[in-house]
């Protein structure tokens, strides 16, 4: 079982965070590499007349969810349970809460939501739709909810609490790993935990990157003091550090001369003109980040993922296989299009030994995205091409001004 945390974080409206650390998780959504684990983060709001409890942890966790809560009240005392986002990493842990509750809690909820709690549970007693600016007042509190659709699912929402300006964001403001600290207290804490926002944003929300900029846009004249995510750290020193991280992974904002270098080879040829290209960008000055699907070696997707906002421009080495795109670094430039479609320029090189088949393939994936293929550049089996090569790295700087 992982770590579990238990702590106020707020005197006045009392709210305790009630975490759980899954180290044991390999690929969250079944999809995303992530050794480093994640977080899942309820609250619960003790108020002189309502007792609310904010989203839940995955099932696998309810027992050790129950005796946590349990800790801090009676479960049959809970009034309400705010649902953000009916998503079973937030969610799986609520049929058992209601079962020790006696199902007399009030579900607060979007209207999708409800319909996924019938669907996911067969939750359908006592769920009370909200929607979109709706203000509940629980206890001479004001719990304001606003729907961010699509930050992650269409059923999302957030609740904030206007009197003290607190955001609980589910989703919103989430991110992977455990962290070694409950909250933003830390400088170090805050610097090697913010990768792994950029990660489960770009791996879980990517798709939907136009919806995070303008539910950002919806939530931008909120006087927000503190955010209290469904993942990760707590944010209540400084959560517009957050917040700009945020708009910065959505709009994809670039490291100066950071290059994403990504390449299948299965025999060497592959390689061996990625070796040329390095060593070329490596000439102009450039900071390219490779990962690599090799007989030796297999890069992360996910953290591939995540360093797409950050860099200036994208280059793909890449093999054909069976009149095919290499299926391995197919899988991953799948991903990258669907998850990962920014506005930004793309080399790709390829290489075959009797017909090159990826260099269309790639054309087909990438013509649906933002990426902007400046080259191709066919090469057969064990040729370098240096020329080819030289020429092509220019024409993809001279996009990028340098
Ligand atoms: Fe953390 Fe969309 O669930």
């Amino acid at each position: 079982m992982g770590k579990v945390w238990i702590e106020k974080i707020f005197d006045d409206p009392e709210i305790y965070v009630l975490r759980v650390d899954d180290g044991k998780i390999r690929y969250f959504e079944a999809v995303w590499e992530i050794p480093e684990g994640i977080t899942y983060n309820a609250y619960l709001l003790k108020l002189p007349k309502a007792t609310v409890l904010v989203d839940g942890w995955k099932s696998d966790y309810s027992e050790e969810f129950l005796k946590t809560l349990s800790k801090l009240v009676d479960p049959a005392e809970i009034t309400h349970v705010i649902v953000h986002h009916t998503e079973p990493d937030h969610s799986g842990t609520l049929p058992k809460v209601l079962e020790a509750n006696g199902y007399r809690a009030k579900i607060l909820c979007s209207a999708f939501a409800k319909k996924l709690l019938e669907n996911f549970y067969d939750i359908t007693e006592n769920v009370n739709v909200v929607s979109d600016g709706e203000r509940v007042n629980l206890s001479g509190k004001t719990f304001r909810f606003l729907m961010v659709p699509w930050l992650h699912w269409p059923d999302t929402m957030v609740t904030y609490l206007e009197e003290d300006g607190v955001l609980l964001g589910c989703d919103v403001g989430g991110g992977y790993s455990m962290p070694n600290a409950l909250d933003d207290s830390s400088d170090s804490v805050v610097r090697e935990y913010l990768p792994f926002v950029t990660k489960y944003v770009v791996t879980v929300i990517g798709h939907y990157r136009k919806y995070i900029l303008e539910n950002l846009e919806k939530l931008k004249s909120l006087p927000i003091k503190a955010i209290l995510p469904g993942h990760g750290l707590v944010w209540r020193r400084s959560p517009e550090i957050l917040l700009r991280h945020y708009l910065e992974v959505a709009q994809g904002k670039v490291e100066e001369g950071k290059v994403l270098v990504l390449y299948d080879s299965m025999y060497g040829f592959v390689e061996k003109l990625m070796d040329e290209v390095l060593k070329r960008l490596d000439g102009f000055g450039m900071k390219p980040v490779v990962f690599k699907f090799s007989d030796s070696e297999r890069s992360f997707v996910s953290d591939v993922l995540s360093h797409v906002p950050s860099s200036q421009a994208l280059i793909f080495g890449v093999s054909t296989y069976e009149a095919h795109l290499h299926p391995v670094v197919e899988h991953a430039v799948r991903l990258i299009a669907e998850k990962a479609s920014y506005e930004k320029p793309v080399l790709v090189f390829s290489v075959h030994g009797w017909a090159g088949v990826a260099e269309k393939v790639m054309g087909e994936i990438l013509g649906k995205t933002h990426l902007k293929v400046v080259e191709f550049v066919e090469v057969r089996g064990g040729k370098t091409e240096e020329a080819k090569i030289g020429e092509a790295i220019e024409k993809l700087l001279k996009t990028l001004g340098r």
